[in-house]
């Protein structure tokens, strides 16, 4: 297991207006790079689980076998369990627990899965160590994770240039890296893998609906989730800012021919 344990902060939050957004991720749109693997019988791992959607659906596809959801809050946690209950999945479980050190015997499982973790996090290269010693032998290590600066729209809006050199600002002030999906092979090599599949997909926010839900989830997290206390803590941003800001981000959302790109990068690595 790892010795090192940084306590890094995530920048996100659990405020509701970013889980509400986690929430609505689902194995085809956040994970279809992972499901050939999601094999009947096989057991898996996913780890900063968040609200457990996708893990969810994880175990719809490989039941009987299990999946393990793992999360550092303990709120979050509960929310994911609450979920499968819902939902009535029943070959899930979820705990809390950090991707530096976790608790499983070396090879316990055939799939290990973490989506949008690795960019939080200030040393994700001993995260991937981790993940690997708990896959089997000849089992996979799964990531995805944005790439922010990749990120483009369409019109142009001031105040998403601001945003993203806000959000920049605020991840790399926490010690982690907010364009991690194009770091993603780099990563996997340095953690001792060799036999690395790269890939990548989109999230497209274009359609009224998409737009709408957009702005409100970025226009929401703006002014109340732990981005503005960050924002303001570090003295990065006035409350003027955030709400300058926000309304950018709906009047983005407003536009009858908006266009938000959000590319992933994957790796698929053989452990
Ligand atoms: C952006 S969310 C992604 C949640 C989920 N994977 C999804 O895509 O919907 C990142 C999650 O990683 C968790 N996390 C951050 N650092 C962690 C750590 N060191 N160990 C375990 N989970 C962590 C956070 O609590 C958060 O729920």
């Amino acid at each position: 297991m790892s010795a090192q344990q940084p306590d890094d902060v995530y920048t996100h939050g659990h405020h509701e207006s970013v889980v509400r957004a986690h929430a609505a991720r689902t194995a085809e749109n956040s994970a279809a790079f992972v499901i050939p693997y999601l094999t009947p019988g096989a057991n898996v791992l996913d780890v900063g689980c968040g609200p457990g959607s996708i893990t969810c659906d994880f175990a719809e596809l490989v039941a009987p076998g299990r999946v393990t959801g793992l999360d550092r809050s303990a709120d979050v946690i509960a929310q994911a369990a609450a979920l499968a209950v819902e939902r009535g999945v029943d070959n899930v479980d979820f705990a809390a627990g950090n991707i530096y050190d976790l608790d499983f015997p070396d090879e316990s499982f055939d799939v290990v899965h973490a989506h949008q973790v690795l960019q939080h996090l200030t040393d994700p290269v001993a995260a991937l160590r981790e993940m690997r010693r708990a896959a089997k032998a000849g089992g996979i290590v799964a990531v995805r994770d944005a790439d922010f600066h990749g990120m483009s729209w369409y019109p142009a809006i001031p105040e998403l240039d601001d945003w993203m050199e806000l959000y920049q600002r605020i991840a790399r002030r926490n010690g982690a890296e907010p364009d991690a999906g194009r770091r993603l092979v780099s990563w996997a090599q340095a953690a001792g893998f060799t036999d690395v599949a790269p890939s990548s997909s989109n999230w497209l926010y274009a359609t009224g609906h998409e737009r709408r839900w957009q702005a409100r989830v970025w226009g929401e997290r703006v002014l109340h989730s732990s981005f503005a206390d960050q924002a303001l803590e570090y003295g990065l941003a006035s409350e003027a800012d955030l709400a300058r800001i926000s309304a950018g981000w709906h009047r983005w959302g407003s536009t009858d021919d908006g266009w938000f790109l959000i590319p992933n990068g994957e790796v698929i690595a053989r452990a």
